[in-house]
């Protein structure tokens, strides 16, 4: 992978942060954007922009041509149809949208829902709406001292005729641990149980096939994967879509109205009321081109050994606890370091123009399983160099040996 060359595409990446040169190492919070999608929204626009669905003049087929097209490469990529793909405002809207209009719809008091310690807010309280709407409970798997999942506590319990539904992270935003999504939604399915993944931190890392892997809803949120904020995707299964019942009612989703019942339109219109965020979605498009054209493999094995760059630099420093230390981790380096609070190092590391995360990533019961408050976190992506990884070293060690 030529970074050089990847990190021009970025124009963000050449600006300084406090007067120094960038070091953006806050990736699994939101990413930064190729210029190929920067110009498809600036584009769109400047000479495409009409409402879709509705017109018959050439802006509005234009419009609607791009729109339709965005979803079509990306189920591609998925491999799902086109009518598999939703457009939505992102992972959590998207988990939102299956707890309500699927998970609500089934479940009843004798039910239960599994979800992970490790997961993310987005992924706990739509669940818990759920239970408080139809009496069902949340089961809970313990993560395990190293990050990672405690894959027995699922084989004991998936198949329990009170679980009806699991929903998990493929990867955890927090200790950057890879769940084994393929080998549990295979034991899941074989119990009959609904899978639910959510891939946001995956995506930009790993590359899905929805049909291979066979689950039946999979989200995530375009701003992830180097694409624009307010758009994301839930891949549902076709045949569950047909009978769920529409998230929100609303222009776009119906097939006929009158005051005495309405009926819907097909999947994916059915869960799309509303004008759609026909730039983000052109832009999401942009961004699933722009990853295409590069090996996941490589991605990752590249944001790899930059982790481990900085945690053989950080893990000198005295006091230093890396978060999450199993061996199949993404390039997610969360960490304390003793009588240090995470906040002011990252303030610390702002001045050194080095942007990195703090806090309890939206994962406040994964912080009580931890024992700890806060933590502070670097991820990397494609575009991080080796120059950048050694840079947060040497400054964390500066800021070790001030604030301490
Ligand atoms: C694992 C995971 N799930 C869900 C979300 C929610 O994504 P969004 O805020 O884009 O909807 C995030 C965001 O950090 C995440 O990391």
């Amino acid at each position: 992978m030529n970074i050089e060359k990847i990190r021009d595409d970025f124009p963000i990446l050449s600006r300084h942060n406090r007067g120094v040169p960038f070091a953006y190492l806050d990736n699994a919070a939101t990413s930064q954007k190729p210029s190929i999608v920067i110009d498809s929204i600036k584009n769109y626009y400047a000479s495409s922009n009409s409402n879709v669905h509705r017109g018959v003049y050439e802006l509005a087929e234009e419009a609607e041509h791009l729109y339709h097209n965005s979803r079509k490469f990306i189920s591609q990529y998925f491999n799902a149809s086109e009518k598999e793909t939703i457009f939505v405002r992102g992972a959590t809207e998207g988990l939102n949208l299956i707890a309500h209009s699927y998970a609500s719809d089934i479940l009843n008091q004798n039910d239960e829902i599994i979800v992970t310690e490790m997961e993310h807010h987005a992924n706990i309280v739509p669940w818990q709406l759920v239970c408080e709407k139809t009496g069902a409970k949340l089961k809970v798997c313990p993560t395990l001292p190293d990050g990672s999942l405690d894959r027995e506590w699922i084989s004991k319990n998936i198949s329990r005729e009170s679980v009806k539904l699991i929903s998990l992270t493929a990867i955890s935003n927090t200790l950057g641990t890879i769940n084994p999504v393929a080998e549990i939604t295979t034991e899941a399915k074989s119990f009959g149980k609904t899978v639910v993944i959510d891939g946001a931190q995956s995506v930009p890392h790993q590359k899905t096939d929805f049909r291979k892997l066979g689950c039946d809803f999979f989200t995530f949120s375009g701003h992830k994967v180097f694409g624009p904020m307010g758009i994301g995707v839930v891949l549902g299964k076709e045949a569950i879509l047909r009978e769920m019942i529409p998230y929100q009612g609303g222009g776009d989703m119906i097939d006929q109205v009158s005051f005495e019942g309405t009926t819907f339109a097909p999947a994916p219109q059915k869960f799309e009321a509303g004008t759609p965020n026909v730039a983000g979605a052109i832009g999401l498009g942009k961004a699933i081109e722009y990853i295409s054209q590069f090996s996941m493999e490589e991605i990752a094995q590249h944001e790899h050994l930059l982790y481990k760059t900085a945690l053989r630099g950080l893990a000198e420093i005295a006091g230093f606890k890396e978060h999450g230390t199993t061996e199949n981790k993404a390039a997610v380096l969360s960490f304390t370091i003793e009588n240090i609070h995470p906040h002011d190092l990252a303030t610390f590391l702002d001045a050194q123009g080095i942007a990195i995360r703090t806090g309890h990533h939206c994962c406040q019961p994964l912080m009580k399983v931890l024992g700890v408050e806060a933590t502070a976190r670097a991820s990397f992506a494609l575009y991080n160099t080796e120059e950048e990884a050694v840079r947060l070293v040497e400054a964390v060690k500066k800021a070790v040996s001030i604030l301490k």
